[in-house]
């Protein structure tokens, strides 16, 4: 133990410190996007003032398998564990939580996205939907990224398949929600492999940029498609389960930097995948096992084949994804696995050519989705500047080489991490989207897929009955028209209404017949409120007394279509434009035909959404200094109410908003997530506390069996308490097989009684080793600080500053804090070892830290300015003054590690440290 003296920083200056991180660490909501790919979790982070980084899993991967694990016990199992789990117990372990979203359940006939939810039951433990799994995902990541961030999240953005619809993107919000996550939106995972591609800076802009050209571009926010400076790639992603491409543009401001990244198109087929090539590969070594087993004891024992053996094939499972990645780079992979069944081994050569055979229908697949989406886009194969691969799957060189061959190109352009790029373009629009994080200006217009078009009531004015008795049909008004549509965008509608009425959101059928939405699904049914009760009001309020005409009411709604895809209505208002009739003094000049536009339109409220008040009037402008003239003139003008409508989604059994869970089945699932987690966290804590007391026992134990004469701990007991001791450590190893240490909280009072008993004669060996460091340092230390006090003293005697009395005192306390000390070693020497010591420690630091305490005060006390006449001192002292009196805090700081104030507070942790271990 160092003891340190001197200029202890005021501990509330630290406290206010401590209180102001903490509370920026709870408003901000830090951030993480997740790429919930299908086989694989990525997790990256914004880390405040630093910038986006992966975050790794307690393996230090990069990655994470997406498996979930439930072992008998019910404990749950994450990403390598449920991976090798499942060899054990296949049937124990979930490798398809992404599939399950929005899937429904076999026995239900019912169509998607209405049916029931598929589920997965594990034995012993309970059933679950893709929401609860994802959830689960969603969790794991969050520990992650909590671990490595220091900090608690709260927000999430999550890479999903541009082959997503809206009811599986609205599943994995709902998943982050029960994770307790706020999710910041779902982003395509080629949208963020742009994103990434464009902060990389690889898409610089091509072709014959014309000098300010790009900038005015830029600027002027026109996109057109023969723009010469735009960049256009195509990204292609193949992963577990298909491939998509995506053709994007870039745009490049006059810095060069890319300032948008606009997609043009998303194409994606599901038949390539490396889930379907893995299971090629399992089928090769599930045949080469029953080769290698046909005929032999082993197989008239159990004449089952590997395809009926569930352990066998998650083993072989698992063989073949690694098998399939290393196939990549190599062409051939030995695949050995020891003691598969029945003791017997399997050892088979997979070779890249007889993967690439077998896989040769799945593999011409392969340039489908890059030349559809190309065709979308209307962008000719050889206008692209880079086409880019990515996802695990994209490496398979067979898959590169067709689409090369397709596009007519030789190489990829291989520059952005294929595993990694997806997670850190979704990180940066996740950041760009928080308030807390400033990120650089990048504008990401992504391609939305459908047409949503709104089909609105007509109005049916109350009492009034159609002569037909038929209702008429619909008004159908198409909001985004997929072969323009882009997310974020919005778009006002408007049209005449007397009365509430309903509106129906829907996505429409894919006009091409091509597209993969054949059919038309109703989004939302929405009802618009209020509309008559402002006509009600505005008619009450009189304010038609001076009318002209009726008043026309118009109801403007905008549609927001964000950037996850959802649809929400963003503002509902309605507008009556009043014509009304104003008399005021016009001037007229004298002899001139400048009347001409005093009369105002009376059309003016042709396009109520765009109108503000309109006054139509015209001044008579000229003033020519000539005889004027006036007249009282009647003008109309247009006062145009608004007043903003309430917006209902109503619950329709069969749109798609509906198929979203309601707040109670969110809580329903965040209470059967929480059940699972307490217990997980509670099976934690009881092998923490087991891991403890069981650490405790064997460590004292060695002590008190190897204590020897001359030892501190053998000097301060005696042989009857040793042996006491020893048996009081038996015991309590004993007591851990006992019913009782099954809880948590015996186990830790357990430890508490044991540590109690055993800690005194271990703490009175602590004191016996430490003690005469500390009284030695004690002693230098209280010299020093006396010395140091000498020259602070005389510089105030000097200028007269007054204080004298102050560090007359301050000797005082030195005097008597050395007595004290002398006092205590005194009494310490008449007291037998095993005796309770007289003095701690702990009571040296104390009186350390009076000391050093006044010592501050001093050190910071005023001194009286020099004598205005420069006295002619002696230049090496007024030089050591002025150094210590400048400012204490910092001259200590600097003057040699003993006077470190940091250090001293450090020192103090680590002491309280050890005081509350001895304690246990
Ligand atoms: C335009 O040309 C001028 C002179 O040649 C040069 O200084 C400037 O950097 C150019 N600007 C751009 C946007 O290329
Ligand atoms: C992409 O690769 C092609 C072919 O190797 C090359 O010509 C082109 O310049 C590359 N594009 C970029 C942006 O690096
Ligand atoms: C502090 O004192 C040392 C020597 O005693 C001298 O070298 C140094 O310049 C002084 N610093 C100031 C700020 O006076």
């Amino acid at each position: 133990m160092v003891i340190r003296f001197y200029a202890l920083r005021p501990s509330s200056a630290w406290l206010s410190l401590v209180c102001i991180a903490a509370i920026v660490h709870v408003c901000v909501a830090n951030l993480m996007a997740v790429d919930l790919g299908e086989a694989y979790i990525k997790v990256a982070v914004a880390r405040p003032g630093k910038g986006l980084e992966l975050v790794p899993n307690e393996q230090s991967k990069r990655k994470t398998p997406a498996v979930v694990g439930f072992t008998t016990d019910g404990e749950r199992l994450f990403g390598d564990a449920a991976v090798a789990y499942a060899a054990k117990a296949p049937d124990r372990v979930v490798f398809n939580a992404r599939k399950l979203l929005g899937k429904c359940a076999t026995d239900d006939e019912t169509p998607f996205p209405f049916c029931r939810p598929a589920t997965v039951s594990i034995k012993g433990v309970g059933e679950f939907n893709g929401v609860h799994l994802v959830a689960m995902l969603l969790a794991m990541a969050r520990r992650h990224s909590v671990e490595a961030l220091g900090l608690p999240v709260k927000d999430v953005a999550v890479t999903v398949p541009s082959s997503f619809d809206a009811v599986r993107r609205a599943a994995v919000c709902d998943a982050a929600a029960v994770a307790g996550l706020n999710c910041l939106g779902v982003v395509n995972a080629n949208t963020a492999a742009a994103v990434k591609y464009a902060l990389d800076g690889k898409a610089r802009a091509l072709g014959t940029e014309q000098n300010g050209s790009a900038d005015k571009k830029a600027r002027s926010k026109k996109i057109s498609k023969k723009d010469a400076s735009a960049h256009i790639a195509l990204f292609y992603d193949v992963g577990a389960s298909g491939a998509a491409a995506t053709v994007a543009r870039f745009h490049t401001a006059s810095s060069g930097a890319v300032s948008r990244v606009e997609v043009l198109s998303h194409a994606w087929d599901p038949t390539l995948g490396g889930d379907a090539m893995d299971e090629l590969l399992v089928a090769q070594l599930a045949d080469a096992f029953d080769e290698q087993r046909r005929g032999t004891p082993e197989f008239s024992e159990d004449p089952r084949f590997a395809r009926d053996l569930p352990r066998v094939m998650a083993r072989l499972r698992k063989e073949a994804r690694r098998a399939r990645e290393i196939l990549s780079a190599n062409t051939e992979r030995l695949v050995a696995v020891a003691s598969l069944h029945q003791d017997m081994d399997l050892r088979v050569v997979l070779t890249r050519a007889e993967l690439e055979k077998a896989a040769a229908p799945m593999l011409s697949a392969a340039p489908k989705p890059a030349l559809r989406a190309l065709s979308l886009a209307g962008v000719p194969p050889l206008e692209l500047a880079a086409v880019v691969p990515f996802g695990g799957t994209a490496r398979m060189p067979k898959i590169q080489s067709l689409v090369l061959d397709a596009l007519g190109r030789a190489s990829m352009n291989k520059s952005i991490n294929g595993d990694e790029a997806a997670v850190m373009g979704t990180a940066f629009f996740a950041a760009s989207l928080s308030s807390t994080y400033r990120v650089r200006k990048l504008d990401v217009m992504d391609r939305f897929l459908r047409s949503v078009s709104v089909e609105v009531e007509r109005d049916t004015p109350s009492g009034s009955v159609f002569s037909s008795g038929k209702r008429r049909a619909p008004q159908n008004i198409v909001l985004f028209d997929a072969a323009t549509a882009h997310m974020p965008a919005k778009k006002t509608i408007s049209f005449s209404r007397v009365a509430d009425f309903e509106l129906s959101l829907y996505f429409d059928a894919d006009a091409s017949g091509e597209g993969p939405f054949p059919q038309r699904t109703l989004y939302a049914t929405i009802k618009i409120g209020d509309v008559a009760k402002v006509l009600d009001k505005l008619d009450k309020q009189g304010g038609s007394k001076k009318t002209a005409s009726k008043p026309t009411p118009r109801v403007a709604l905008t549609f927001h279509l964000d950037r996850s895809g959802s649809i929400r209505v963003g503002t509902a208002e309605s507008s009556v434009d009043e014509t009304i009739v104003v008399e005021r003094e016009v001037v007229v000049k004298k002899k001139t035909k400048s009347t001409e536009s005093t009369s105002a339109s009376p059309a003016a409220s042709a396009d109520a959404s765009t109108s503000t008040s309109a006054a139509p009037e015209t001044e008579a402008k000229e003033e020519k200094k000539e005889e004027k003239k006036t007249r009282m003139e009647k003008r109309e003008q247009t006062v145009v109410h608004r007043h903003a409508l309430t917006v209902n989604y109503v619950a329709a059994p069969d749109s798609i908003r509906a198929a979203q869970m309601s707040v109670e089945q969110l809580a329903a699932a965040k209470k059967v997530l929480q059940k699972l987690e307490d217990a997980d966290r509670e099976r934690a804590e009881r092998s923490d506390a087991l891991n403890a007391l069981e650490g405790y026992i064997l460590s004292a134990r060695s002590r008190f069996r190897e204590a020897e004469e001359g030892d501190d701990l053998y000097e301060v007991s005696t042989e009857e308490q040793r042996s006491s001791l020893l048996a009081v450590l038996e015991e309590a190893e004993d007591w851990m097989f006992s019913e009782e240490a099954e809880k948590t909280s015996n186990l830790v009072a357990k430890l508490k009684q044991v540590s109690t008993l055993v800690g005194g004669v271990e703490r009175r060996a602590e004191e016996r080793a430490g003690r005469p460091a500390a009284i030695e340092q004690m002693r230098s230390g209280v010299k020093e600080v006396l010395a140091r006090m000498d020259v602070i003293e005389k510089l105030h005697k000097e200028r007269n500053s007054g204080h004298e009395k102050k560090f007359a005192d301050f000797r005082a306390l030195a005097v008597k804090s050395l007595k004290w000390l002398d006092d205590m070693v005194a009494a310490q020497e008449e007291l037998a070892a095993t005796a309770e010591p007289a003095f701690t420690r702990q009571d040296i630091t104390d009186k350390v830290e009076q000391m050093a305490r006044a010592a501050a005060k001093l050190a910071k006390l005023e001194l009286p300015p020099a004598p205005s006449q420069p006295p002619v001192e002696p230049k090496g002292e007024s030089a050591t003054t002025n150094n210590i009196t400048a400012d204490s805090d910092d001259k200590a700081d600097s003057g040699g590690a003993d006077l470190d104030p940091n250090a001293a507070n450090a020192d103090l942790g680590a002491k309280l440290e050890t005081g509350t271990k001895d304690e246990l």
